[in-house]
């Protein structure tokens, strides 16, 4: 009997320690999926064909050209300053940098792109997603 005992104890410890073992191996292995983050939303209409919606609380410009709309994080990529929009180029106030419409570096200090992020078009709306 206590051969019994000891043989079932062995089994529910692999057991608990399998089980262990899984969970603690998807938890870590498993890719982690990020989740969609709507920063702004914007009716179509309201982007001007060759021209820039800019937010400035959000620090986000949205810009269009013609058919093609994308958006510019305005977070200047030398030491994180908000960048001015221009017609022709975006500028920013504290160390000069200056990025054309892409948000590509024209002129340093700064020597990164400005970040884009995603544009989805739903219905009559455009939204800024991460
Ligand atoms: Fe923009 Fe320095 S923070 S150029």
């Amino acid at each position: 009997m206590a051969k019994l005992d000891r043989s079932r104890r062995k089994f529910i410890a692999a057991v608990i320690s399998l089980l262990g073992g899984a969970f603690f191996l998807d938890k870590f292995l498993s890719p982690k999926v990020r989740s969609k983050k709507t920063l702004l939303t914007v009716a179509k209409a309201e982007i001007p064909i060759h021209g820039a919606l800019v937010y400035k609380e959000a620090r986000v410009a949205i810009i269009r050209e013609g058919d093609v709309i994308y958006a510019l994080n305005l977070v200047c990529t030398h030491l994180g300053c908000t960048v001015n929009v221009t017609p022709t180029e975006l500028i920013c106030p504290c160390h000069g940098s200056s990025f054309d419409r892409q948000g590509k570096v024209l002129k340093g200090p700064a020597d990164r792109s400005l970040l884009r992020y995603r544009v989805e078009a739903h219905g009559d709306f455009y939204e800024v997603v991460v």
